[in-house]
């Protein structure tokens, strides 16, 4: 856990002069809340019918069969239509959509790379693209197609024509490795693969087209893979009949190519994108199509506030959820500007992110803990560089902030005049669940807090039983209804998403999360109650981890956990029984972690590596990672009547003492 339980700012409200007019008492937001939910359809409804529907649905939703919930059952709608043939009947038309600036740097710091794309030029190339994709290469609704690409303008240009002609998106972030992206690709059975020859990162180039080829030697339902040129590399490997350049791939289609967007059943997939949980390898969440856009576009008018005159900027990748609702999705449903930034945020310097805001006067800035407590380790003498006062609203999510971290951000970046709130949500939820609204009603803000349930769901925190516990006491986060951007099932294995998710507590969704409830109702997220790792925002399971050491010759068992960090919130560390007569040397534990960054990507890598002769088990041989959890951070042992050697936690005490 990594957010420290005791001292959290519980009863500390904080206010400023600019959002003071915006805010309410909780007691009337909950009065408000109430009725949210006590009229959980109807309250949806009226969201719903704000967004264009091609038919109206029949039933808001369908309950019939839980877990497997329906919303807005018999509409008919496009995402790729709402979200941008909608603005260019409109004024909006000619209005900056998307400022994209790459990594690279001239002399003076200035960014070399940059592309600006109004809602007309979007509509021009989603169209493009969107004919390519069906003309040339027969994808048809229901299709799924996997993407993975940097942080450039086609990935969600791809997107969008991929959902206006009803195929199914698979994100894969570039970070994963070629095992990781033949496993996603497989699991989906994907017929068509985009990505690119490779991007800058920090300066260095990532060869992005040869970890494609890689993985396809193990996947073999791609039939083409696209490759759009972002560096212009002369020596990507091409095999004939199956790769395309982007502008190869893009032969006979015409500068004026109109595709009709499909209409789809709000029931129909969008996207699925694949998620690390507790057990087995990283599940396929599938999300609808209807359900999904309106719970976007409701979170995004009341968490973000966005108006005609805000530039938005989400920092996620859009390899992960935030960046599907958040940048894809969310801002151009709103018909809003946003920044898109390909690069590291400490390149060339650890102002770069100080210098886009000021740079396009970023007014709403959506952003993560570990992102700003690593500015916060740069020091202050940074953002002072730059004038940030035009932001007004700041939001982070993906794991719990600390409080000096929130208030560090709220003075050094805000001024102490924005709304800054700890959003939380997970892929699961297709949106954001807990927030603070200054779009809506903003309660008083706490340093440190996700805040109360947003309207329209019903969160609450339960003890083992499935009890509310009282106010202060630590019990795990449960959703009591259904909501519209709930995923749908786990490709391929419903079986396994009644099991995750509604079992632990029956009519419950189980989020995974240990939270605790203060008396006003604000939901504080602590971290995971499973062996999920968060490493810098990012959701890794243990076993991915387990099993890639395990794939090494070298190694017999391994058993990882995730230690806290004082930046990244977590890191994973590894205990190692190695195969007989293999000598535990330092070379070896660098090999293990190259290991682990060739088989699931770089941000995996172990902090440290121990070797022991024997893991701590449960007599039925479970792993107690709860143990080595305990070994790790000085905490007490607890219950230790299961285990069944108890030599195995000294030798991993002396194995963790040894190398501190
Ligand atoms: C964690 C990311 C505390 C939580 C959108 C959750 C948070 C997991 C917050 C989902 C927050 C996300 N405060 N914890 N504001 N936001 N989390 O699927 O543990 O990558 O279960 O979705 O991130 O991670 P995922």
């Amino acid at each position: 856990m990594s957010l420290e339980e005791k001292n959290l700012p519980f009863d500390e409200y904080i206010y400023n002069d600019k959002w003071r007019s915006r805010t309410i008492d909780i007691k009337t937001y909950w009065e408000y809340h109430k009725k949210s939910v006590e009229n959980l359809e109807e309250f949806w409804a009226s969201i719903a019918r704000e967004l264009e529907w091609f038919r109206p649905w029949e039933k808001v939703l369908d309950a019939s069969n839980p877990p497997f919930y329906k919303w807005f059952v018999g509409g008919e709608l496009n995402l790729s239509y709402l979200a941008i043939d909608r603005h260019v009947k409109t004024w909006r038309k000619n209005k900056l959509a998307l400022i994209w600036e790459g990594e690279p740097v001239d002399q003076t710091g200035y960014p070399t790379d940059r592309r600006k794309f109004t809602y007309y030029d979007l509509w021009r190339e989603v169209n493009r693209v969107a004919y390519m994709l069906r003309n040339n290469f027969g994808i048809k609704k229901g299709d799924r197609i996997t993407l993975y690409l940097p942080m450039i303008p086609e990935l969600p240009i791809a997107m969008y024509a991929a959902w206006r002609i009803g195929a199914i998106t698979n994100v894969v972030f570039s970070g994963f490795s070629a095992d990781a992206l033949a496993d996603r690709i497989n699991d989906s059975q994907s017929r068509l693969v985009i990505t690119a020859d490779g991007f800058w990162r920090r300066g260095k180039v990532v060869r992005l087209k040869d970890i494609v080829d890689k993985a396809l030697e193990k996947a073999p339902s791609v039939e083409n893979v696209i490759v759009y040129k972002r560096l212009g590399l002369n020596d990507v490997p091409m095999t004939e009949g199956r790769d395309w350049f982007w502008d190869k791939a893009m032969a006979g289609v015409p500068h004026n190519a109109y595709v009709e967007p499909e209409r789809i059943e709000s029931t129909h997939p969008s996207y699925m994108l694949y998620t690390s949980g507790t057990t087995g390898k990283p599940k396929g969440i599938v999300h609808d199509t209807g359900g999904w856009a309106v719970h976007v576009y409701a979170t995004m008018k009341w968490v973000f506030d966005l108006r005609d005159d805000d530039i938005y900027w989400c920092t996620a990748d859009i390899g992960w959820v935030t960046g599907h609702s958040y940048i894809v999705l969310g801002p151009m449903l709103m018909g809003a500007t946003q920044v898109m930034y390909e690069g590291a945020p400490d390149f060339p310097q650890p102002d770069r992110w100080w210098s886009i805001i000021e740079r396009y006067g970023v007014t709403v800035l959506y952003t993560s803990p570990t992102a700003i407590r690593t500015f916060m380790r740069f020091g202050e003498e940074w953002p002072r560089k730059h004038d940030l006062s035009t932001l007004r609203i700041i939001h982070s999510v993906g794991e719990p902030i600390n409080p000096e971290a929130w208030r560090w951000a709220y003075t050094n970046l805000g001024y102490q005049n924005v709304a800054f709130g700890s959003t939380w949500w997970m892929t699961e939820t297709g949106g954001i669940v807990i927030s603070h609204a200054p779009g809506l009603y903003l309660v008083p803000m706490k340093a440190g807090t996700n805040g109360p349930p947003l309207p329209g769901f019903e969160a609450d925190v339960v003890d083992d039983n499935g009890k509310p516990v009282p106010p202060g006491v630590k019990g795990y986060l449960v959703l009591k209804r259904p909501w519209p951007g709930m995923l749908q099932t786990i490709w391929g294995d419903p079986e396994r998403y009644i099991k995750t998710y509604w079992s632990r507590f029956p009519g419950m969704f189980y989020a995974g999360d240990y939270a605790i409830k203060d008396k006003d109702g604000y939901i504080w997220v602590l971290g995971r109650a499973d062996e999920v790792i968060k490493v810098a925002g990012h959701r890794l399971g243990t076993y991915e981890l387990e099993s890639a050491l395990i794939s090494h010759p070298a190694v017999a068992e391994a058993a990882v956990i995730g230690i806290p960090d004082p930046i990244k919130g977590e890191v994973p560390i590894a205990f190692v029984v190695l195969k007989q007569g293999v000598a535990g040397t330092d070379e070896l534990r660098k090999e293990l972690r190259q290991h682990i960054r060739n088989t699931v990507g770089p941000i995996a890598e172990p902090a440290q590596i121990y070797f022991v002769t024997k893991l701590p088990k449960t007599r039925s041989g479970k792993i107690m990672r709860r143990l080595l959890r305990a070994v790790a951070t000085g905490a007490p042992l607890g219950d230790v009547t299961t285990l069944e050697d108890e030599t195995s936690v000294e030798e991993a005490k002396r194995a963790y003492e040894e190398l501190k």
